[in-house]
């Protein structure tokens, strides 16, 4: 059963808890580092805002907010496949888990200032149809200085099972064509423009000039975002992921997508924290997986 406003409530002092809209519930975080707001429909972050600074997460103002669709813009949690299916053209894309109502498990406040949010969901009957593995996955998100977020992945079933995962992590920039993104010169990457082409990074940095999609491949590096429009530098940094997507819709994708405004790609970039094709992760019986991206801005 899905948890209530006042469930949550006499469970956890904070965050607060409210009705979103379409009426998913969502936990609000204000602390001295920052402000964030979490939806338990997909263990999402669709708001995370440092003190003193604009908010550093893009949502679409054409998002729905729907069980069993997913939130437009935010961090959605992609996992157990990434992108279209390999192989099953009719199962959904992205995996599973970002339309699905996780449950809160713990919520805290740090020392340092900042909360401690940890969000949780498994299997269900409806997951083993379409993928037959039993898993559990804890969302851990920090909301600090930093906005950081661990993703583990539990195999609780019998047998071994391989996965992809991303946090898949929407930015908010003043002018996509403006930006400056730097820490992928030299990685090979698969461009989605182009049949999945094998391609290598050269070494400028990497300019926004028509819709881009690459799968960066054996990269931990951190990225980072040079906005001169807004005046900060916004950093990727990663653990246990050996993929970064880069994603901007441009003009025809951005007028395809029902939930995405026809003039809203400029406002943002996606910088994935991902593991994927190659990079899949193969998880024993019993084994655990941790993946992480911490990210942060600073003004200039
Ligand atoms: C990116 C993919 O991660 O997500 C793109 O690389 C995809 O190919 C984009 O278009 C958005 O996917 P969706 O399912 O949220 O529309």
């Amino acid at each position: 059963m899905p948890q209530t406003i006042e469930e949550l409530t006499s469970r956890f002092r904070t965050p607060r808890f409210e009705a979103g809209p379409g009426g998913l519930i969502r936990a609000g975080i204000s602390n001295p580092c920052a402000d964030a707001a979490i939806y338990l429909h997909g263990a999402h972050v669709a708001e995370y805002r440092p003190a003193g600074q604009p908010p550093l997460l893009f949502m679409s103002d054409r998002s729905l907010f729907e069980a069993g669709k997913p939130i437009r813009g935010g961090v959605p949690v992609i996992f157990p496949w990434f992108g279209p299916h390999a192989t099953d053209s009719g199962a959904p894309m992205h995996g599973l888990v970002r339309s699905m109502s996780w449950r809160m498990e713990s919520a805290e406040q740090m020392p340092d200032g900042s909360s401690e949010i940890g969000l949780v969901v498994a299997d269900t009957a409806e997951t083993r149809r379409i993928w037959p593995h039993s898993f559990a996955l804890r969302l851990t998100i920090n909301v600090g200085a930093a906005l950081k977020m661990s993703l583990e992945v539990e195999n609780t079933s019998t047998q071994a099972f391989s996965f992809e995962a991303a946090l898949h992590t929407y930015l908010q920039v003043g002018d996509v064509r403006q930006i400056a993104i730097v820490g992928l010169a030299g990685a090979e990457y698969l461009d989605r423009m182009d049949g999945m082409k094998r391609k290598t990074q050269s070494p400028e940095p990497i300019r926004i000039t028509c819709e881009t999609d690459r799968l960066y491949l054996n990269t931990t590096a951190a990225v980072t975002i040079d906005d001169p429009l807004l005046r900060r530098r916004i950093t990727i940094e990663k653990v246990n992921s050996r993929s970064t997507v880069v994603w901007n819709p441009w003009i025809d994708k951005s007028k395809a997508m029902p939930d995405f405004g026809d003039e809203e790609w400029p406002q943002m970039v996606c910088i994935e924290t991902v593991n994927a094709k190659e990079n899949g992760v193969t998880l024993a019986a019993g084994a655990s997986h941790t993946m992480t991206a911490t990210i942060r801005s600073r003004l200039h």
